[in-house]
C-alpha cells in the first residue's frame, strides 16, 4: 500500500505525450509511483524497463516536474524544508546538540572510533523512529542496512522495552539488509525506493557506509574509482532523504592507530566526498566508563565545536547524569 503523499505512476499518463503502454511497462518493471522513477538514473530506468531512450528521458522529465527535485524557487525550497521532521535520539543533550533531533531530508554522519557509540546510537534510532510524534518519533519503518553484522536485534528489543514500546511490533517494523560487500551495499539502496514506499520508511541506516569501500578499493590507483563510486551512492542515499522526507544516518570510522597508508589518523575516512555528502557530521569520543562525548563537525546550520554527552546503558542512549 502507498502512502498518501506518493503520486501514482499512472498521472504520468499523457504528460509529454507519454502513453499508456509505457506506463505499464514501467509498473512491470516495479515503478508504481512517480517518486521512484524520480530517484532512478536515467540509464537504470532504461535496463530495467526496457523502454527506449527518448521515451524514458521523457519519463524522468515529467516525473521529475511532478516532484520538483530539480529547479524548484526558494520559496518552494523553504516550504519543503518546513516538512522537515526531528527524531529524538532519547537523550535531550544529543538532541540539542543536533538542533532537535536528527532532522529529516538529510545525511547525518556519524564518526568516530571502535566502541565509540555508533551502530549502539543507530539501534536506538531504529526504535526511537517508531515513536509517536510527540515522544519525538517519526511514526514510520526503518530500513538498516548493515556492512559488519554488528547489528542486534536483542539490543533493539530491549531498547524499544526501555522506550516503553511493543518490542516485537518494533523489530516488525525494522527491514534489515545485510550487505556483503560495496556492490551488493549499492545494490540495495538503488533498489530501495519500493520497499520504502511499501514500508513507510522513514529512517535509513548505513552501519557502516565506507567500511566495504575501503577494504575493497585499496591503493592509489583505486582511489579515484572509489570515491566516485561512494559519491554516487551517498547521492542516491540524499535522494531518497529529500523525496521521502526520511532520516538518513550513516556511520564513518576513525582509526585511533591506522595501519593504512594515506590515512591521517585524525581524518574521517572517506576523504572529501563524505564531508561533502554529509549534512551534518557527528564526531563521537569514548569517555569514561559508558559516557560518551559528541561534537557537530562542519555543519552549515548547526553551531560547529559544541558537545554534548551522553551515556550508552542496558536501555539505551540516555542522558548522563547530573554533575
Ligand atoms: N547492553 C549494553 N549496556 C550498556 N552498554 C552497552 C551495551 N551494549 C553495548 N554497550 C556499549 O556500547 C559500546 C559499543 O558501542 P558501538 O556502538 O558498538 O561502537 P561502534 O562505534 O564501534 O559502533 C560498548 O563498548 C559498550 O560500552
Ligand atoms: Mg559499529
Amino acid at each position: 500500500m502507498f502512502r498518501s503523499e506518493l503520486q501514482p505512476v499512472d498521472v504520468l499518463k499523457g504528460v509529454n505525450g507519454l502513453g499508456g503502454s509505457t506506463i505499464n511497462r514501467l509498473k512491470k518493471a516495479g515503478f508504481h509511483t512517480v517518486e521512484s522513477i524520480v530517484v532512478t538514473p536515467l540509464r537504470e530506468l532504461i535496463q530495467k524497463s526496457g523502454i527506449g531512450d527518448d521515451t524514458a528521458e521523457r519519463v524522468l522529465d515529467a516525473a521529475r516536474s511532478l516532484v520538483s527535485v530539480d529547479f524548484i524557487t526558494a520559496k518552494e525550497l523553504y516550504e519543503q524544508r518546513k516538512n522537515a521532521m526531528k527524531l529524538t535520539t532519547g537523550c535531550k543533550a544529543l538532541d540539542e546538540l543536533l538542533g532537535g533531533g536528527v532532522e529529516t531530508q538529510a545525511i547525518i554522519e556519524l564518526i568516530g572510533e571502535y566502541g565509540a557509540g555508533k551502530s549502539q546510537i543507530c539501534m536506538m534510532l531504529s526504535a526511537t523512529c517508531q515513536l509517536p510524534k510527540e515522544r519525538g518519533g517519526l511514526e514510520g519503518s526503518v530500513l538498516f542496512i548493515d556492512t559488519e553484522g554488528t547489528f542486534s536485534p536483542k539490543r533493539v528489543y530491549a531498547m524499544a522495552q526501555g522506550l516503553g514500546l511493543d518490542p516485537e511490533q518494533v523489530l516488525n517494523n525494522i527491514i534489515y539488509a545485510r550487505a556483503y560487500n560495496s556492490d551488493h551495499q549499492i545494490l540495495i539502496v538503488d533498489n530501495c525506493s519500493r520497499v520504502v514506499e511499501e514500508h513507510g520508511v522513514k529512517l535509513i541506516v548505513v552501519d557502516s557506509v565506507v567500511s566495504h569501500f575501503r577494504g575493497e578499493y585499496v591503493g592509489r590507483e583505486n582511489l579515484a574509482e572509489r570515491q566516485q563510486k561512494l559519491n554516487m551512492h551517498l547521492h542516491k542515499l540524499l535522494r531518497l532523504a529529500e523525496v521521502y522526507n526520511l532520516a538518513v544516518v550513516v556511520t564513518n570510522q576513525v582509526l585511533a592507530n591506522p595501519q593504512a597508508f594515506f590515512s591521517d589518523p585524525n581524518r574521517p575516512a572517506g576523504g572529501n566526498v563524505l564531508a561533502h555528502a554529509s549534512t551534518h557530521r557527528v564526531l563521537l569520543r569514548k569517555k569514561k566508563g559508558n559516557l560518551r562525548q559528541a561534537t557537530v563537525i562542519d555543519s552549515p546550520s548547526l553551531p560547529s565545536d559544541r558537545t554534548a554527552v551522553f551515556m550508552i546503558t542496558s536501555r539505551g542512549i540516555e542522558d548522563a547524569p547530573e554533575g
